[in-house]
């Protein structure tokens, strides 16, 4: 029997800290009408002290089980889609494992920048269309602020930080993720880019005098390429589930840069009311966007289920991709159930198993 992803839960996570355009005015040479008529940002969400790519993705997370009703110990698969890992190893996803007490769930990240959302998305349906895996948690986390440099006016204007989360679970019934579209075009990594740190740039001090760890970014090639992208992908996406444009009845974007978006609308010959928008409010927030203008277009009520939308994306790589969805929203079940409760017990269990194998190493030597 054929198996559908269904989109049954989702979440979003912000940081409180809102930094303006107005705020950007005395860090570096730039203007709140130049940074808006370029790229149709206001503010973005900065990630205080405390805050970092897990934890954003772990108050997403839980706020898309809850939705879902589904307890953490019922996960099968998590991938957290992320270019701001909380370490190059171990995996983010493994943190947020831990973190929500998701005892049997494999977990990974993937790397696809901004498109990653989308290409983990088209994973985890994989995964549950073939029979695999019965429940997944995808999750978009990023804190850009990091790879930042507050000295460079061209790239520290656009990004800001976030998560967002779905929880996917497998159904019957012909609906959730209806076809996927992932493209990538390597010739122009270096566009887009954090060169250093890795295998060719291992960190030394010369790389960090070089700021080789930062986000290295031609703007206008980007600008190109993406608005090239957009629409043809949205188009084999909707083909690809044997539907036109006129049966979508939203299109969630990247939120990158408003004039990408409206350059997108054109090329599809579509309104911009069938788009949703939310860049102003905080910037590109990388892999997260989608999922969180996905979450407050359900708060605005602009998805209800059975609506088909469409998810597009690209960014560094160079990846892009797109998906169409028949939105399902929670499957009915008796019981409700409140994950956030789980994180003591979740954080009692990961302590109990670190001194488990302290003993054991003890024992064992
Ligand atoms: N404030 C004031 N002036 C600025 C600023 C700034 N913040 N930044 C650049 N300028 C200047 C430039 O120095 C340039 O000056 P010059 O003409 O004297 O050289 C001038 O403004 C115009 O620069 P352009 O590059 O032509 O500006 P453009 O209209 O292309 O806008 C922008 C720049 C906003 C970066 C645009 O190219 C863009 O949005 N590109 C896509 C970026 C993007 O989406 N990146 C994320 C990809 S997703 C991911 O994977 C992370």
């Amino acid at each position: 029997m054929t198996r559908y992803a269904h989109i049954t839960g989702w979440g979003m996570s912000v940081p409180e800290k809102v930094l303006t355009n107005e705020d950007l005015t005395k860090m570096v040479d730039t203007s709140d009408e130049w940074i808006r008529s370029r790229t149709g940002i206001s503010e973005r969400r900065i990630a205080g002290p405390d805050q970092t790519t897990a934890s954003l993705a772990v108050e997403a997370a839980l706020q898309a089980l809850e939705f879902a009703n589904v307890e953490p110990e019922k996960i099968d698969l998590i991938i957290v889609s992320t270019s701001s890992p909380e370490h190059i190893f171990p995996a983010t996803a493994c943190l947020v494992q831990d973190r929500i007490g998701a005892t049997k769930a494999g977990a990974f990240d993937l790397s696809a920048a901004c498109s990653g959302f989308i290409f983990a998305l088209n994973m985890a349906t994989q995964a549950i269309r073939s029979g695999a895996v019965e429940t997944a948690l995808v999750i978009g986390s990023e804190t850009l602020s990091r790879l930042v440099n507050w000295k460079d006016r061209e790239t520290c204007i656009l990004f800001g930080d976030g998560a967002g989360a779905f929880v996917l679970q497998a159904g019957d019934e012909p609906a959730g993720v209806l076809s996927c579209v992932m493209r990538s075009d390597g010739s122009g990594g270096d566009v887009l880019s954090v060169p250093g740190g890795g295998s060719k740039f291992p960190t030394s001090a010369e790389t960090i005098y070089e700021g080789l760890h930062f986000i290295h970014m031609n703007g206008r090639e980007v600008y190109r390429f993406a608005t090239r992208v957009m629409a043809s992908a949205t188009r084999e996406a909707v083909e690809g589930a044997q539907l036109t444009l006129a049966d979508i009845s939203l299109v969630i974007p990247h939120q990158a840069n408003l004039r990408i978006i409206k350059a997108a609308a054109y090329g599809l010959d579509l309104p911009m009311d069938r788009f949703m928008v939310n860049v102003e409010r905080y910037g590109n927030t990388s892999t997260a966007s989608i999922p969180i203008a996905t979450c407050e277009a359900i708060q605005a009520g602009r998805i209800q289920p059975g609506d088909k939308i469409v998810l597009v994306g690209f960014g560094a790589g160079l990846t892009w991709g797109a998906a169409v969805v028949k939105w399902t929203g929670p499957f009915p079940t008796k019981r409700k159930v409140f994950p956030a409760r789980y994180r003591l017990l979740a954080r009692i269990r990961s302590v109990l198993l670190r001194i488990v194998r302290r003993i054991e190493g003890l024992i064992w030597g």
